[in-house]
């Protein structure tokens, strides 16, 4: 029998090619001329996951290694419902690094596939159980494991501070003119927090709005009850969100987002998702209550290739009509 001679594991390749395709993502001009308004609206759907997370994903990746509590061995741990996941396992996989994604069972099939493509392993937890769960598990697991390296997205003050330097900074050189209003949806606030103080310090006159849902206002001070617009509202303000430069919020029902993503699919051929189509949404309103030619920004977040099992893939109105998920 033939017994090779015991070698060291390959040291494993690290390839940042990917890395050189995230931000700097074009701002488009839409125009929307029932309603009389132009929307400039930010692409990051085009960074190479999907998703404006990818932005999060290199930040937080490069920083851990730079300081050293990234190494070879370790495991990178986050609960997340779909986009950050997709993102950390697109960045795991390029620069060699172990990736662990905690989900609900209820995420939807193509987001389990992404992550799984890209090589990381998925745990669900019950669909019943809240985001919490998760994170208690991703605690859990970290407090048992010293390889775990947790992102945290929704504490990791990294998560605003980088759009503040990406983002934001882009935001500002691509716009035409002074931006009146800026307005996003939050998951985690990361967004809407770090391009918003961005573009207040360099429009000092600019707003400042955050998106939610009609159902689940909580900045309005509403009751959080079940929404379709997916990867925002997760049923508390987040962290982030208290340094937040806010000017007030706006309200979003989700058939209104839904019917606007489909106008950005089918009119604009912009394969955006539903959070997309709420942020596009709000802009408009906003937009109409200002002077004519008021610039007012807003953020396209992701694909609509994650959701190809979800209502957004149904015919239009039967979209709209089906009982809330
Ligand atoms: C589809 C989608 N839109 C918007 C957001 C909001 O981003 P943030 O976490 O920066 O608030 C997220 C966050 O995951 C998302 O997945």
């Amino acid at each position: 029998m033939h017994i090779s001679p015991s070698r060291p594991p390959p040291a494993v390749q690290r390839n940042e090619a990917v890395l050189s395709l995230i931000g700097n993502t074009p701002l488009v001009a839409l125009r929307f001329e029932p309603e009389g308004v132009t929307i400039h609206a930010k692409c990051e759907f085009l960074n190479p996951s999907g998703s404006i997370k990818d932005r999060l994903a290199q930040c937080v990746i490069l920083d851990a290694e730079a300081r050293g509590v990234l190494g070879p061995d370790s495991i990178i741990l986050e609960c997340t419902s779909g986009n950050t996941g997709i993102s950390l396992a697109m960045i795991g996989a390029a620069l060699g690094h172990r990736v662990t994604i905690l989900m609900s069972e209820s995420a939807s099939n193509e987001r389990r596939q992404f992550i799984r493509q890209f090589g990381a392993e998925l745990i669900l937890f019950e669909s019943g159980g809240s985001y919490q769960t998760g994170i208690d598990i991703s605690l859990e697991m970290a407090a048992k494991d010293s390889r775990y390296f947790l992102p945290r997205q929704f504490e990791n003050p990294l998560n605003a501070e980088d759009h503040v330097h990406t983002t934001g900074q882009e935001i500002l050189r691509q716009v035409p003119h002074p931006v009146a209003a800026f307005v996003a949806g939050y998951g985690t606030g990361g967004s809407l927090a770090g391009c918003g103080k961005a573009i207040k310090a360099g429009c000092p006159d600019a707003r400042v709005i955050a998106m939610e849902p009609d159902e689940a206002a909580m900045l309005a001070g509403e009751m959080p009850c079940c929404h379709w617009i997916e990867g925002i509202a997760g049923g508390f303000v987040p962290p982030l969100l208290r340094s937040a430069p806010l000017d007030g919020s706006i309200k979003i029902k989700s058939a209104e987002a839904m019917a606007m993503t489909h106008r950005l699919n089918r009119h604009f051929g912009l394969l955006v998702g539903t959070s997309s189509g709420a942020n596009v949404a709000a802009a408009v309103k906003i937009a109409q209550g200002l002077p004519h030619g008021a610039c007012v920004v807003t953020l396209l977040c992701d694909r609509a290739d994650r959701y190809f099992s979800t209502r957004l893939f149904k015919d239009p109105a039967a979209a709209l009509d089906s009982p809330s998920i």
